[in-house]
């Protein structure tokens, strides 16, 4: 009743006051008040809103410093991890506690975001390297039949594992045909089509090529491994789901690198049975070989295959090839026309690739393209040799 009566007030002395000056501008500055007022309170009920739905959550401190953290609290420990947090998600974090030990797991969301690569404390990096490295694990299941897949590769000797990403499904979204029939090619498309989230639109696939955003096909990885030098009696381990049309495609691999394996064709049918309708479990069945594989290829980009990188750079800087597609796709172009000969092809390629192996370095940072910059997880450079510092 009161703010009422103020705000009436208010507007009744704006109105004298507007009568004493030029009326174009007293109605503008009126409005400019209303509008303010109009918004402020807009604002905080959309926070408040926020609040309560937890969709946004904006610490205070983040208007001044995106970086700082709310002064620690004391809390008297039971023996679980405590989580500090600011600025109206107090019902949060008296919802968090009795959770966390019910359930003895917290999920913090999002914090793969571009937002958590850089300029965040030291401690708090390595804390998420002891998570992502040393506390998550797979399902016994999971663990137990990667391990099998594992051991039966390190009988026969050295192992790559190849992310040759050359399903159907990816195909579709990136709308590259390099290779495909026309009867492929209006298979896949329809695919796309098919798909809401997808775009429908027509793709200019060779420009995507040129830039470097098709994955290889698995015609020019069997010429890419070649040119790397990696030996033909290597076994090849293909950490991928159905490859599109694979007898066909998988040929020139094959021959190249006979020694070919994957998940099917290792395990028995009723020891992937329990994955098969998972396609999450058989990717973590993928990444577990993938982790254990003296060199890792990955064809294309992907999460995954992050994932992968900064795993294995944990684990002592196993090698990691990332290949440069862009290079690769006018390199490959010229060796198959002529332009090249063998020789001269494999020497760029290795040497393309010589700083591009999963060695110690700086996570690339590029504040003006933050799409662009390596993430944390592919680089947690700051739990690393030569990087890290006392704390561990
Ligand atoms: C593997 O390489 C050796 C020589 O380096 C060659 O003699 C042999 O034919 C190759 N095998 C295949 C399957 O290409
Ligand atoms: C060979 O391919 C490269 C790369 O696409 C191209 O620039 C060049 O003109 C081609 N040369 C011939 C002889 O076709």
């Amino acid at each position: 009743m009161e703010t009422a009566m103020g705000g009436g007030t208010k507007a009744g002395k704006m109105k004298t006051a507007a009568e004493k000056q030029p009326s174009s501008m007293a109605c503008i500055k009126f409005w400019v008040v209303v509008i303010s007022i109009m918004l402020l309170i807009l604002w905080v009920c959309a926070m408040q809103l926020a609040t309560l739905d937890g969709k946004i959550m904006v610490p205070k401190s983040a208007f001044f410093s995106p970086y700082s953290f709310p002064p620690q609290r004391v809390y008297k420990s039971n023996g679980y991890l405590i989580i500090s947090t600011n600025g109206g998600l107090n019902q949060k974090r008296l919802g968090v506690l009795p959770r966390i030990q019910k359930r003895g797991v917290l999920l913090f969301a999002q914090t793969d975001a571009r937002l958590a690569n850089n300029g965040l404390p030291e401690e708090l990096q390595r804390l998420r390297c002891r998570v992502n490295y040393k506390a998550l694990g797979f399902t016994r299941l999971i663990e137990e039949t990667g391990r099998k897949i594992v051991d039966v590769l390190r009988e026969k000797g050295p192992f790559l594992a190849l992310h040759l990403r050359y399903e159907k499904d990816v195909l579709a979204f990136t709308g590259c045909k390099k290779g495909l029939t026309k009867e492929e090619a209006a298979e896949v498309k329809q695919m796309r089509y098919s798909h809401d989230g997808w775009t429908h639109k027509p793709i200019d696939w060779k420009k995507k090529q040129e830039r470097g955003s098709c994955p290889l096909t698995p015609e020019d990885t069997a010429l890419v491994l070649q040119a790397l030098g990696i030996d033909n009696t290597t076994t090849i381990y293909i950490a991928a789901g159905e490859i599109y049309n694979k007898e066909r495609r998988l040929a020139d691999l094959a021959a190249a690198y006979p020694n070919l394996a994957s998940k099917q064709t290792i395990l028995r049918p009723e020891e992937l049975e329990p994955f098969m309708e998972h396609a999450d479990q058989m990717a973590a069945l993928d990444y577990i070989v993938a982790i254990e594989s003296d060199v890792f290829v990955p064809t294309f980009v992907g999460n995954m295959d992050k994932a992968v990188e900064g795993h294995r750079r944990y684990l002592g800087f196993k090698t990691t090839i990332s290949l440069d597609r862009k290079l690769l796709f006018g390199l490959i172009d010229q060796y198959k026309n002529g332009t090249l000969l063998w020789d001269e092809f494999s020497l760029l390629v290795k040497k393309i690739h010589e700083d591009r192996r999963g060695k110690p370095a700086k996570r690339r940072e590029n504040p003006d393209h933050p799409r662009q910059e390596d993430n944390f997880y592919s680089n947690p450079y700051e739990c690393l040799p030569p990087f890290a510092s006392t704390f561990n």
